[in-house]
């Protein structure tokens, strides 16, 4: 099992790994950045990754130090190198160093980091019996730049913290419009009956790529899909919920701000969703993770 880092294509130890504190990304949280996670060793949906990059890359024109598939190349390299059975790899591109002050201009060659560590799951307890959220009133990390998948998650941090201290896995952050988007580092989906709702990417949310691909083979799993905004209270009522991302796949929620969801267990919808998902990657005679 072992952990690097990859800085400007330089495969380095994680004690070696060193950048600029004149760094933008460290200063004013002026960066980008995928986290992606391997199956069987090697990056899922990387080119996806790779293009959520460079669209959030573009959104707060901070040029591609690197096109986008010699990009996926020193990735695939890094986890290659690291050799761990399965790695989570953390992409970063930042607008590089530079004197201070807020003008973007003041830098002008992008730094690009890879990260790559043994990937750790959540607890197969999470899977069998769900886990408890918040919602909150907050921002999201994409606010500045909806739709990219920017370094500063203050906001986030913060929530999240709020979550811990009452015992919650994660924040249903809602917007001013009273509305619930994302989770701070996942999407959100409800299921109504033998409907799959959740927000579409006009409602600001990061397009998540779990996400995407959960759309894709709802049908598979019996489900039409609904692109609509949901409220705190469509949450409350809703058959089941979960939260997707990358690391998680699909994780059922059983408690939203102390009130049980549905029967207060993972629903047979979620399930279904988490198998087709599993099967959609490769996984499907593995043992789920909530026998895990
Ligand atoms: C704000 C936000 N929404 C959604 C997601 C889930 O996206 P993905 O499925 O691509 O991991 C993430 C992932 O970290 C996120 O940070």
């Amino acid at each position: 099992m072992s952990r690097l880092a990859c800085i400007d294509g330089a495969i380095l130890k994680p004690e070696d790994a060193k950048v600029s504190v004149y760094d933008r990304g460290f200063l004013y949280g002026d960066s980008v950045f995928e986290t992606i996670r391997t199956y069987g060793g090697r990056a899922f949906a990387l080119d996806e990754h790779m293009r959520r990059l460079e669209r959030s890359a573009l959104r707060v024109a901070i040029p591609m130090p690197l096109d986008r598939h010699s990009l996926a190349v020193e990735v695939e390299r890094a986890i290659h190198v690291a050799g761990n059975a399965e790695s989570y790899a953390r992409v970063m591109l930042s607008r590089g160093s530079g004197p201070l002050g807020l003008d973007a201009s003041l830098a002008t060659r992008p730094l690009r980091v890879v990260l790559i560590e043994p990937l750790k799951l959540l607890p197969a307890s999470m899977y069998r019996d769900g886990v408890s959220v918040i919602t909150q009133r907050t921002e999201r990390a994409g606010d500045a730049a909806h739709g990219a998948k920017v370094g500063n998650y203050l906001a986030s941090v913060l929530a999240l913290r709020d979550a811990k201290a009452q015992g919650a896995h994660e924040v249903l952050i809602v917007d001013v419009a009273g509305r619930v988007v994302e989770g701070t580092t996942s999407n959100v989906f409800i299921v109504r009956g033998a409907t799959l709702v959740t927000p579409p990417e006009e409602a600001g949310i990061l397009p998540g790529i779990t996400r995407a691909h959960l759309l894709s083979i709802a049908a598979d799993a019996g489900l039409s899909v609904e692109l609509s905004p949901i409220t705190p209270a469509d949450v409350l009522a809703a058959d089941e919920v979960f939260l997707t991302s990358s690391l998680r796949e699909v994780l059922p929620v059983v408690k939203v701000d102390g009130q049980p969801i549905g029967a207060g267990a993972p629903g047979p919808r979620t399930r279904a969703l988490h198998l087709a998902f599993r099967r959609h990657v490769g996984l499907g005679s593995a043992p789920p993770p909530w026998e895990g």
